[in-house]
């Protein structure tokens, strides 16, 4: 089979290249990839040279690129990792999200039905189903709840889904969505909550936390996530959208404070900063039907993920190293500087 991977160069695009490569080495992997700021091509370094595996660089907006494309690599499955995936920067910018997440969603769509691709994956967010209050512990996310989104983040991915499903109802296109809860892992870059920390802690920084600290995020290691996405890909049903999580949910200055005792740092070095507008208090995923349907279950608990993490940003500084002195420097200073 040949698999379109688009977003290989991000955070869980990259570990799912690397899960499928290992896994199913029959099938060919093009990684497409417009190397934004958080696409990085060191990533992919290890699998370069791999014969089942091309790179490409390229916009999913661009609809003549994607169409040639297509019709140079007859894709059979399509995954859409592809996105601006950052809700804070979404507050500063939200025009660059609809561009992306929701007009490039439909450009791939167009092509794949031009060029009949057999299975369109929409990888989804659990954040389209808005949040959850924090004193009602038995609620959870479940697939068939109304779409509500608080950020321009999750509406820009509540719109795609919504667009995945009409063009499946419409055009008949051969389609699934997976909504999986917060990822942590390998690659993730340091804007997010748990690399952030890692990086700010070995650098004795301020750890700068929303708020009290009390929202609650569902995080699931990214194996788990690239593994549920393969079993969907090749056995999920046409039309279905499955949850994906492992009922791992923890306040944020939990999880901060984990990731300091880990490294040996002091609590004094938290700080907690103005919170995020319309921050979403709690999100916790039911992933009754992937299991039922489909047997997928998390491997790796939070405690043993959350070491294997921290172990790799300490072995692979360099990686993260280069990022945060780049760029990154003015984003984190006009982000955090007045917070
Ligand atoms: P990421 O920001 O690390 O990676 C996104 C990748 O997409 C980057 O490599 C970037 O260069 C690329 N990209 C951005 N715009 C593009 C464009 N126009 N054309 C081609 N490539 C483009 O994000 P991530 O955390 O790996 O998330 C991947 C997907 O998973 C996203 O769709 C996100 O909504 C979804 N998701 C993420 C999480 C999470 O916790 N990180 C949880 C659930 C779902
Ligand atoms: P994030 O990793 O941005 O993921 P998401 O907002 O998509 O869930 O943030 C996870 C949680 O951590 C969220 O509740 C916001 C909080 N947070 C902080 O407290 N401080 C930070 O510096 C960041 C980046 C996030």
């Amino acid at each position: 089979m040949n698999i379109l991977v688009t977003g290989g160069a991000g955070f869980i695009g990259s570990n799912f290249v690397f899960y499928e490569l290992e896994k199913h080495p029959e099938d060919r992997i093009v990684a497409l990839d417009a190397l934004t700021y958080a696409g990085n091509l060191e990533t992919l370094k290890p699998v370069m040279d791999c014969e089942n595996f091309r790179f490409v660089k390229g916009d999913i907006t661009d609809r003549e690129a994607m169409d040639r494309l297509f019709a140079e690599e007859g894709f059979d499955i399509v995954v859409n990792f592809a996105a601006e995936s950052h809700v804070d920067r979404s507050i500063e910018n939200p025009g660059v999200f609809l561009e992306t997440n929701i007009l490039g969603t439909q450009v791939l769509m167009d092509q794949a039905r031009k060029h009949g691709v057999k299975r369109f994956h929409q990888v989804g967010t659990d954040e389209v189903y808005g949040d959850l209050p924090l004193d009602r512990p038995d609620l959870f996310f479940v697939e068939t709840m109304p779409l509500t989104a608080s950020s321009p983040y999750s509406a820009s991915k509540a719109s795609a889904d919504l667009l995945v499903m009409a063009y499946h109802r419409t055009f008949g296109l051969p389609v699934t969505i997976s909504r999986c809860s917060n990822n942590y892992g390998p690659y993730q870059f340091p804007e997010k909550l748990i690399p952030l920390m890692i990086a700010n802690a070995m650098a004795d920084k301020e750890l700068p936390v929303y708020g009290e600290g009390l929202n609650v995020r569902d995080w699931l290691y990214v194996e788990d996530h690239c593994k549920a996405i393969d079993m969907i890909i090749r056995e999920g049903k046409d039309g279905e959208i499955y949850n994906i999580g492992g009922h791992n949910e923890r306040a944020n200055i939990d999880v901060v404070k984990t990731i300091l005792k880990e490294v040996g740092k002091p609590e004094s070095l938290i700080k907690y900063v103005k919170d995020r507008a319309g921050h979403d208090l709690r999100y916790a995923i039911d992933p009754t039907k992937i299991h039922d349907e489909l047997g997928w279950e998390p491997e790796t608990p939070f405690d043993e993920g959350i070491k294997k993490t921290i172990r790799w940003y300490l072995d692979n500084e360099e990686w993260w190293k280069n990022i945060i002195s780049g760029e990154y420097q003015q984003y984190y200073e006009k982000m955090y500087a007045d917070r």
